[in-house]
């Protein structure tokens, strides 16, 4: 059951890349679902756009296939998937070159929103701007999406930066970190900004570190050329992980408005110290019968790292003194998103000789099973006298909510709110440029002193290195699948 759907006014979808990975496996079901529960009806267009000549119709069965290829075990039926195809148009354009604008240009309305979706190679993001300010297509009011890599380092995202600014205003530049879009991930901010539990405690007084994991157990095959040149720093902390941690760490927005809750995030990256190289430890995937790291990236002398580790500082008043410890890497044990919040163990233990008495662990899950558990101590129940063991006190949100319907993928809220002309869950240009000049010297370092991964094991939790990483300070990673 899904209920509370509010629907958005219509709009004129274009999708650049519309016949690609992204649009196919992602955009295009989201989209879909979105038309199913009612978001949007027979008023809203979606033009799809590439290079390829298509006509309209074989675009529509290309991606009536797509839905039920990728359709996330949703139930459709015929006539839903070809009354949302009947929406469907497409136009082919050449990004770098003058052909197709014009048509295209005729192929959208007046009085209706317009969004341009960009999902091609970073390559074409500034063509593709060029050409919709120049050619008129887009308006004052029109939006224009576009999805990381946002540039390779600070220079190339300040150029983008630039580039898109010389056609679009900030307030029409959607750019899409998935992650933020996570279920989940909003959560963080209800749970710490819609309740009144937490945030008393949320500081280095209270909280004596924070542990922020992406593992993934899938490795880099098939997107190894692509990889190999940004290794997880680049895939994953820069964007992702900063993002977790920004939400984990940040300062209470007076509002929840686009700007108040960036201007938030943007002070977190700032407060970020430069992370010394005996702060991180990095890995690479190994794997028997050409099925390694190396393999999948098709470079058998590569020093890119599948799997990082960094201990990080937040330098503000309310995290002195609490590392934040970030992990991320490929081909692990398991897959495993969330954030641990470890809290300080109370000040003094009564129980002496009964069991250890430790701090609690908050633990917000992503993914799988979304939901929220709180680490505590209790007695032992029954008979035996005082003694003290842990128990969790867990909230699974499937069980807790199930009518709360199936779990939305992260692109369905991202692009109604692109539609609603809700910036708040994607990223400002200032906030990724904030990334990377964090980010930047710590990847010039590892070129500088020929830095080299540390071999793990595929199926492994990682390089012996990260665990160093956290033992010398006293603590211990969570178990990843264990
Ligand atoms: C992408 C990265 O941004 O996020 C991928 O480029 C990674 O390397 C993916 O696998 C992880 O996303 P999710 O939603 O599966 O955790």
């Amino acid at each position: 059951m899904v209920s509370r759907v509010i629907p958005v006014e219509p709009f004129d979808l274009v999708l650049f890349g519309a016949t690609g990975d992204l649009a196919r496996r992602k955009i295009l079901p989201a989209l879909f679902h979105r038309f199913q529960i009612g978001q949007f009806n027979t008023d809203c267009r979606i033009i799809g756009s590439s290079r390829s000549e298509l006509t309209a119709e074989t675009f529509r069965s290309q991606t009536a296939d797509a839905i039920r290829e990728f359709g996330q075990n949703v139930e459709s039926t015929p006539e839903e998937i070809s009354a949302f195809t009947a929406l469907l148009d497409y136009a082919a354009v050449d990004a770098r070159g003058d052909a197709g604008w014009d048509n295209l240009r005729e192929k959208l309305r007046d009085d209706v929103v317009r969004a341009f979706y960009l999902s091609v190679a970073p390559s074409l993001f500034t063509d593709i701007a060029r050409h919709l300010s120049e050619t008129g297509i887009a308006t004052s009011t029109s939006r224009i999406v576009l999805e990381k890599p946002f540039g390779h380092d600070l220079t190339t995202a300040r150029t983008l930066n630039a580039a898109l600014r010389e056609h679009f205003e900030e307030r029409q530049i959607y750019r899409i970190d998935h992650y933020l879009g996570k279920e989940t991930v909003q959560n963080l901010m209800a749970l710490r900004f819609a309740n009144s539990l937490f945030e008393p405690l949320w500081n280095s007084s209270h909280i004596d570190h924070v542990q922020i994991t992406v593992a993934e157990s899938i490795g880099v095959e098939g997107r190894g050329d692509y990889y190999d040149k940004s290794g997880a720093m680049r895939d994953m902390v820069q964007n992702h992980l900063m993002q977790l941690l920004c939400l984990t760490a940040m300062e209470p927005p007076a509002q929840f408005t686009p700007n108040s809750v960036r201007d938030e995030k943007v002070k977190v990256i700032e407060a970020l110290r430069p992370v010394p190289q005996s702060c991180i430890a990095r890995g690479q995937y190994r794997g028997k019968d050409g099925d390694g790291y190396r393999d999948h990236a098709g470079n058998p002398a590569s020093r890119t790292e599948s799997y990082i580790a960094l201990k990080v500082d937040v330098a503000n008043w309310r995290w002195a003194g609490t590392p934040f410890y970030l992990r991320t890497g490929k081909c692990l044990r398991e897959r495993v998103s969330e954030i641990a919040v470890y809290f300080r163990d109370p000040p003094h233990n009564i129980f002496e000789g009964s069991g250890p008495v430790h701090g609690n662990v908050l633990v917000i899950r992503l993914q799988p099973d979304e939901g929220i558990t709180l680490k505590t101590t209790i007695k032992d129940p029954g008979p035996g006298g005082m003694r003290l063991t842990g128990a969790n006190l867990d909230m699974t949100f499937a069980e807790e909510l199930p009518d709360s319907g199936r779990p939305q993928d992260a692109y369905e809220r991202l692009i109604m709110d692109v539609i609603r002309g809700n910036q708040t869950l994607f990223m400002r240009g200032d906030e990724v440029e904030a990334a990377w000049a964090w980010a930047d010297p710590i990847i010039t370092n590892w070129q500088d002193i020929g830095d080299t991964p540390q071999l793990y094991d595929k199926g492994s939790a990682g390089p012996d290195d990260s665990l160093l990483l956290i033992h010398r300070d006293g603590r211990r990673w969570r178990g990843i699948g264990a």
